[in-house]
C-alpha cells in the first residue's frame, strides 16, 4: 500500500536524516529503486515528474503499475508515489489517478497566487490524507524544459506558505537540476538556516541532489532538510552500464539482445546509485 510522505518526514526530520526521493521513468527503475529500499529496510518516495508520467501513457497508469509491484515484490518498506513539480491540473489529475504524495511547484507564480493555489490543494490533501509539498525560489537548471536560474527564496515567504498547512516544503537554496557547472557557488547554508529558523519543524526539501558534494548533504540535514531528491544521477548511472554492456558487444553475444538481459546492467547500477544515496542521506534502517 502507498503511504502518504507525512509520516516518514517527519520521522527523519527529528531524527537528522533525509528520505531519497528517485525519480521513476519505468518499470526497471521502479522496480530496482523498491527492491533497494527493501533491502536497506529504508522509506523511500517515488518521484514521477509530468514529463515522465506523460511518457508511462499517463498517471493512472504509474499508480497502477507502482500499487501493484508493492504488493507483487512483497515491499514492507513506507512507500510514497509523489509528483515532481506538479502544475495546478497535473496535481488534481494525480490526486484523481491515486497518487499518496503531490508537489505543487507554484514558484514561478506571482507569491500571493502561489499561496492561493497551495492553499485550495491543501484543503483537498488534507481530506484525502495525502502529504503536499510546495515551493518557494525556483530550482535552477533545466526539467521536463522549465528552466530556472537557481535563485535563493525569501525566508518570510517560505513561512508563508509553511504556515498554509503544507507538509514539506522544497525552497531555492542555490541548488539547481541536472549537473552542477564547474562554477557552481554551492549551496547557501545561510539562506537554509534563516528559513529553518522561520519555519521550525517543517521538514525542507532539496532539489536536484545530482552532484552535491557529501560534505554539503550533510551540513543540509543538519540545518532541517529531510527529502532529498535524486533524478539525474540514475540516469547517467543506468546510461554509463547500458554504454559499457553494448560497447562490449554483449548484445550480440547468444540472446544478449533480449531486453530482460540488455537492460539488467543498468537497473543495476540505479540499485547501486540508490543505495549509495540512502547509506549517504542516513535513511537505511529507518523504516
Ligand atoms: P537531479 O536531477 O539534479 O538529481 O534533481 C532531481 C530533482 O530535484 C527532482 O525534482
Amino acid at each position: 500500500m502507498l503511504v502518504s510522505a507525512e509520516e516518514m518526514l517527519k520521522k527523519a526530520k527529528a531524527g537528522k536524516y533525509a528520505v531519497g526521493q528517485f525519480n521513476i521513468n519505468n518499470l526497471e527503475w521502479t522496480k530496482s529503486i523498491l527492491l533497494t529500499a527493501q533491502e536497506l529496510n529504508s522509506p523511500v518516495i517515488l518521484g514521477v515528474s509530468e514529463g515522465a508520467g506523460k511518457y508511462m501513457t499517463g498517471f493512472k497508469t504509474v499508480a497502477a503499475m507502482v500499487d501493484a509491484m508493492v504488493d507483487s515484490l512483497g515491499i514492507t518498506v513506507p512507500v510514497a508515489l509523489h509528483l515532481d513539480h506538479g502544475s495546478y491540473e497535473g496535481a488534481k489529475a494525480c490526486i484523481e489517478a491515486g497518487f499518496s504524495s503531490i508537489m505543487f511547484d507554484g514558484s514561478h507564480y506571482p507569491i500571493e497566487e502561489n499561496v492561493a493555489k497551495t492553499k485550495e490543494l491543501v484543503a483537498i490533501c488534507k481530506e484525502k490524507g495525502l502529504s503536499l509539498e510546495a515551493e518557494v525560489g525556483s530550482i535552477g537548471g533545466e526539467e521536463d524544459g522549465v528552466i530556472g536560474a537557481g535563485e535563493c527564496a525569501d525566508p518570510d515567504e517560505c513561512k508563508a506558505v509553511a504556515d498554509l498547512g503544507v507538509t514539506m516544503l522544497a525552497a531555492g537554496i542555490g541548488n539547481i537540476h541536472g549537473k552542477y557547472p564547474d562554477n557552481w557557488a554551492g549551496l547557501s547554508f545561510e539562506t537554509l538556516d534563516a528559513i529553518q529558523q522561520k519555519t521550525g519543524d517543517m521538514p525542507l526539501v532539496l532539489h536536484g541532489g545530482t552532484g552535491i558534494p557529501e560534505d554539503m548533504i550533510k551540513k543540509a540535514i543538519s540545518l532541517g532538510v529531510a527529502k532529498i531528491n535524486v533524478n539525474t544521477e540514475c540516469q547517467l548511472s543506468f546510461a554509463a552500464a547500458t554504454r559499457k554492456y553494448i560497447e562490449e558487444g554483449k548484445d550480440l553475444q547468444g540472446k544478449g539482445f533480449d531486453p530482460r538481459k540488455l537492460l539488467a546492467p543498468g537497473a543495476e547500477a540505479i540499485r547501486a546509485t540508490v543505495k549509495e544515496k540512502m547509506e549517504l542521506f542516513g535513511s537505511v534502517g529507518k523504516a
